[in-house]
């Protein structure tokens, strides 16, 4: 039986990512992807790129299921990728599920700025 589904590529565990942090998966000629785990155990995946001027959220200070941009502290959704307050703007998400711990991200978001398709 078929245990790989081609939508979907398998990035890894999810407890090699400690709650609160994020780490970044670089994509072949597109752009680089973050993916957060809150302290609540919940994981995203979103461009690694601010609305703003495309500052890298993996760095930022992550609250709740926000993170601040490190750059000038824009408050970004990650659920959605809106900025939230005041602030305008739109980071695209990249559909994750995770299954027996591990954690897959949709290979179709994934590559949506890639030139060399997978
Ligand atoms: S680049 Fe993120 S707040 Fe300015």
């Amino acid at each position: 039986m078929m245990t790989q589904d081609a939508r979907w590529i398998d990035i890894g565990l999810a407890s090699h990512i400690e709650p609160g942090t994020a780490r970044t998966l670089p994509v072949q000629g597109g752009e680089e992807i973050a993916v957060f785990r809150t302290m609540r155990g919940e994981v995203y995946a979103l461009v690694n790129k601010c609305p703003h001027k495309h500052g890298p959220l993996s760095q930022g200070i992550i609250h709740g299921d926000s993170v601040s941009c490190p750059l000038h502290n824009w408050r970004i959704s990650l659920r959605s990728g809106e900025a939230l307050g005041e602030d305008k703007g739109c980071t695209p998400t990249i559909p994750i599920k995770l299954d027996g711990g591990r954690i897959y991200i949709s290979r179709k978001e994934a590559l949506a700025g890639s030139r060399a398709e997978a």
